[in-house]
C-alpha cells in the first residue's frame, strides 16, 4: 500500500477541511496546505507550489479566489507541469459551472498526463452560513443582485463526499462530474425556507448589480473580489446552470442532500444565532 499523503490545497475552506477529516477517518494519510499552513501553498506565489507537492501522490485542489480570474488558466497550467515533474499520479479539481476560465482548466488538467477528476458544482449551500451571505443572515436582510434564477445549491458535506471517494477508488478515475443540490431554487425561496426554519425574518432584498458593487467597494472589498462577484452576478447566475444534475447519486450511490437538511444542520450548529442574541448569550 502507498503511505505516501494526499495533498489537499485549501485545507481550512469549506471543502478542504471536510475532505481532510473524511480522508483521516478512513485512515489516509493527509497534508493540508494554504498560505498560513508550514509547509505554505500561496497561488500567487509558484515557488511555494513544489515543496508542498512532493512527495505525494494524490491532490485535492482548489483554486484561489476562483477559476474564473483571468490568470487561473496559466496557473493551472504552470501547476500541474510542476505536479508532473515530481512524479504527482492523480489530481483532483474542484471547478464551477457554466465560467469559461474554469473550463480552460479543466481542459488543461484532462489533458496533462497525470490521472485526473473534475467535480464541477453548482453554488454551495455553505455560502449562505460559512462565506459572504453568512452577515446578510445574521442581520436579518440578504441584499444581492440576484434576481429570480434558479441555482440547485449544493451542500458542501455532499462534495467532500464526492471528492474523497475519487481520491479513494481508481475506479472512478479520469472521469468529470457535475454534480448539484436535489432542487434548483431562488434566493428569495431560500431566505424564505431559512426564515421559517429559524422562525425569526430574513428576508431577500433584490439590487442591482452596480449598487452591490458600489456597496462592495464602500466596505473596503480589494478589486479582484469586485471583478469576480461581478462576474459571478452577471455572468455565471443567468440561468445557464439551474439544470439539476444527478452527479451524487452516480457517485455515492444516495441521492443528494436537500436545501432543507443543510439548512437544519445549520440551525443545531448555532452559526445563524443572531447577532444580539450571540451577545447576550
Ligand atoms: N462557493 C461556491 O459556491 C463555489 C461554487 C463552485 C466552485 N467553487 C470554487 O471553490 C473554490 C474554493 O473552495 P473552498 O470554498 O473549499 O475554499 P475557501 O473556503 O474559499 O478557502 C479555502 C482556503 O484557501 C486559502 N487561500 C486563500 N487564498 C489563497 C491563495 N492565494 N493560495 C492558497 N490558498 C489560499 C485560505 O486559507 P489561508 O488563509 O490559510 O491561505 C482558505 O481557508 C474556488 O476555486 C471556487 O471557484 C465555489
Amino acid at each position: 500500500m502507498d503511505h505516501s499523503p494526499i495533498l489537499i490545497i485549501g485545507q481550512n475552506g469549506k471543502t478542504g477541511r471536510r475532505v481532510d477529516e473524511r480522508l483521516q477517518a478512513l485512515g489516509y494519510s493527509t497534508r493540508g496546505v494554504s498560505r498560513s499552513t508550514s509547509p505554505s501553498f500561496d497561488w500567487k506565489r509558484p515557488e511555494t507550489w513544489r515543496i508542498a507537492l512532493e512527495g505525494t501522490r494524490s491532490a485535492y485542489v482548489i483554486y484561489q479566489p476562483d477559476l474564473a480570474v483571468p490568470n487561473a488558466a496559466s496557473d493551472i497550467k504552470a501547476f500541474v507541469e510542476t505536479a508532473r515533474e515530481v512524479g504527482l499520479e492523480h489530481i483532483v479539481l474542484l471547478s464551477g459551472r457554466g465560467e469559461a476560465g474554469a473550463q480552460r482548466a479543466e481542459e488543461i488538467v484532462k489533458s496533462c498526463g497525470l490521472s485526473w477528476n473534475i467535480l464541477r458544482t453548482s453554488w454551495f449551500c455553505q455560502n449562505f452560513s460559512e462565506s459572504f451571505m453568512l452577515d446578510g443572515i445574521l442581520a436579518g436582510e440578504l441584499v444581492l443582485p440576484a434576481g429570480d434564477t434558479l441555482e440547485p445549491f449544493i451542500d458542501v458535506d455532499d462534495i467532500a463526499d464526492v471528492a474523497t471517494a475519487t481520491l479513494t477508488e481508481p475506479s472512478l478515475r479520469n472521469r468529470l462530474f457535475e454534480i448539484t443540490g436535489p432542487r434548483a431554487m431562488s434566493f428569495a425561496q431560500c431566505m424564505s425556507e431559512i426564515s421559517a426554519a429559524l422562525g425569526r425574518p430574513v428576508r431577500y432584498t433584490q439590487v442591482s448589480v452596480d449598487t452591490y458593487i458600489d456597496a462592495l467597494e464602500e466596505q473596503g472589498m480589494p478589486d479582484e473580489m469586485q471583478w469576480l462577484l461581478r462576474e459571478l452576478f452577471t455572468e455565471v447566475l443567468d440561468g445557464r446552470n439551474s439544470q439539476v444534475t444527478s452527479g451524487v447519486q452516480e457517485v455515492l450511490g444516495r441521492p443528494a442532500t436537500d436545501f432543507k437538511t443543510y439548512v437544519q444542520k445549520v440551525i443545531e450548529s448555532g452559526v445563524w444565532k443572531a447577532k444580539a442574541l450571540q451577545k447576550s448569550a
